[in-house]
């Protein structure tokens, strides 16, 4: 098995002192910051946009792993990329022309990621599948930090290893929602490149820690 990015979620930090959350996540061990995009709409709350990702920027070297949880993704993309988001990540469910997306994002020259809801089934996305620099298996419904992981979605995260494999695509493949130190062992057990964590790194007394222990080290 091996050792998977963690990407922790400003989504359960603090976000009146948003800096020492950030600075938190650089010195964890953890690769990656996970910033999660909410409108209102495609989920009930209200997060923030690409003035957080460009402001954060500034004090960190990690990659970005912008998750959009919004209707009408196309209107947000040039945005984020210029905020310095590495991958975007849209949701298919959101967006009749995904596949146009996609290509959207890669023209901004970043990655790009397609994440489905857990009643979304894998057949929903196996056209998009050969395009995606990755793919976030929600094991929540998403909205909400801090929700218990639904561990029957983890089936998807090994449907499309097994597919990546078959067909030699390319997509990591990510992890979003209840992923703790005791739900991490099953992620990883599925074939998870990366694990989203929002509670079980801002919640744990020791954050460097969690981050070995989500890694299963
Ligand atoms: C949920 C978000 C997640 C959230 C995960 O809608 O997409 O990224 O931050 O939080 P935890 O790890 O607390 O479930
Ligand atoms: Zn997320």
């Amino acid at each position: 098995m091996k050792t998977p990015i963690i990407a922790p979620s400003v989504l359960s930090a603090d976000f009146s002192d948003i800096i020492s959350g950030i600075k938190q996540v650089n010195n964890s061990g953890a690769e990656w910051i996970h910033f999660d995009v909410m409108d209102g709409s495609f989920v009930p709350p209200i997060t923030f946009g690409s003035k957080m990702a460009a402001d954060v920027r500034k004090h960190s070297e990690l990659i970005f792993d912008v998750h959009l949880m919004t209707e009408h993704p196309h209107t947000h993309i040039e945005d984020f990329a210029e905020a310095g988001a590495d991958y975007i990540t849209f949701h298919p469910e959101a967006a009749v022309h995904a596949h146009r997306i996609i290509e959207q994002i890669h023209k901004t020259g970043k990655k790009a990621g397609i994440s489905i809801v857990p009643s979304t089934p894998v057949s929903a996305i196996t056209e998009l599948c050969p395009f995606a620099d990755i793919i976030l298996v929600m094991t929540v419904n998403p909205g909400y930090g801090g929700q218990k992981m639904i561990p029957e979605c983890l089936y998807k995260v090994s449907v499309l290893r097994e597919l990546r494999e078959e067909k030699g695509y390319a997509y990591l493949l990510s992890v979003d929602g209840g992923i703790n130190e005791e739900t991490s062992a099953a992620a990883r057990k599925a074939g998870t490149d990366v694990i989203v964590a929002g509670t079980a790194f801002f919640g744990a007394e020791n954050p460097s820690e969690a981050v070995s222990r989500l890694k299963g080290l």
